[in-house]
C-alpha cells in the first residue's frame, strides 16, 4: 500500500506524541520526535555553556551534535541519543524544558534539524510531530494535524508524568513552563507554531485514547482512499 508522511504539530503537551505513536504502530510507520532533538541539542548546548546568542559559537557547537533515534529493544520505543549516549531520559528534565524554545528560536539550530528530519521522511511511511512539521519540515505531507487540548488538560498531563519523576516538581512550574514555550514557540520568527491551511484541528480534551485514534485513522483511510 502507498506510504504517506502524517505530521502532527500542536501546543505543548496536548499529547501530540501519543497520537503519532499510535498512529505509527496501527500503520506500521516510523515515528519520529522532533522535539525530542531540539531537546538534545539544548542538553548539549547547557552542559558545554555553548552561547546559543552567539551564531559562530552556536555553528561551532551544532557541527560537534550527533543525533540519532535508536530503538529500545525492551521498550520497543526509540530513543534519543546525542553522541552515542542514551539522553531519552535527561531531556525531559525542567531544566532543558525552561531552555529549549529559546534554543529553538535559533536560525542555525533549526536549519541543523530541519535537514535532518527532511533527510528521515524521503522514503515516507512516517508520523513526526513538533511544531513546525506540517509548515516547514514537510509542506506538502499528504496528512496534517494540528492538535490543541484546553490548558488545564495539558498541564495535569505533563505534571503526572514530570511527576513520577520528580516528585518535588510543582504544579504552577509545570504551567508556567507551558505557557512560557507556547508563547515563544508562536512568536519567533522563524518557523513559528502556527496550524498549517491544509492541516486538522484535533481537540483532545475530552477524547479517550481510542477515540482519538480511531478519529485519526479514519482521517488517514480517507487520505489514502484519495491518493
Ligand atoms: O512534548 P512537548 O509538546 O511539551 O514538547 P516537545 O515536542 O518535546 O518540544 C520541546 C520544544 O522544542 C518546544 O516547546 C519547541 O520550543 C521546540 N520544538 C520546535 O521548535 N520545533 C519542533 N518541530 C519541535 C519542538
Amino acid at each position: 500500500m502507498k506510504k504517506i508522511i502524517i505530521t502532527i504539530d500542536g501546543w505543548s503537551s496536548c499529547g501530540k506524541s501519543t497520537v503519532a505513536k499510535q498512529l505509527a504502530r496501527a500503520l506500521g510507520y516510523v515515528y519520529i520526535d522532533s522535539g525530542a532533538m531540539y531537546r538534545a541539542i539544548t542538553l548539549y548546548f547547557l552542559r558545554n555553556h555553548i552561547d546559543w546568542t552567539d551564531e559562530k559559537e552556536t555553528l561551532e557547537a551544532l557541527q560537534n551534535i550527533d543525533l540519532q533515534f535508536i530503538a529500545n529493544p525492551l521498550t520497543q520505543q526509540s530513543e534519543m541519543h546525542l553522541n552515542q549516549e542514551n539522553v531519552e531520559y535527561l531531556i525531559r528534565d525542567l531544566v532543558v524544558a525552561e531552555k529549549v524554545s529559546d534554543v529553538a528560536t535559533i536560525a542555525s539550530v533549526r536549519t541543523f534539524a530541519v535537514a535532518q528530519q527532511q533527510k528521515m521522511g524521503e522514503q515516507k511511511g512516517i508520523v513526526m510531530d513538533g511544531r513546525d512539521i506540517g509548515t516547514t519540515v514537510f509542506p506538502n505531507a499528504e496528512l496534517k494535524i494540528f492538535m490543541t487540548a484546553d490548558i488545564q488538560t495539558r498541564v495535569e498531563r505533563r505534571y503526572k508524568e514530570m511527576h513520577d519523576k520528580n516528585p518535588n516538581i510543582t504544579m504552577d512550574e509545570v504551567k508556567k513552563n507551558l505557557e512560557t514555550r507556547d508563547y515563544i514557540d508562536s512568536h519567533r520568527e522563524v518557523s513559528p507554531l502556527r496550524q498549517a491551511e491544509d492541516a486538522i484541528l484535533l481537540d483532545n480534551s475530552l477524547l479517550t485514547m481510542e477515540e482519538q485514534l480511531d478519529i485519526a485513522l479514519k482521517w488517514v483511510a480517507k487520505k489514502l482512499a484519495s491518493h
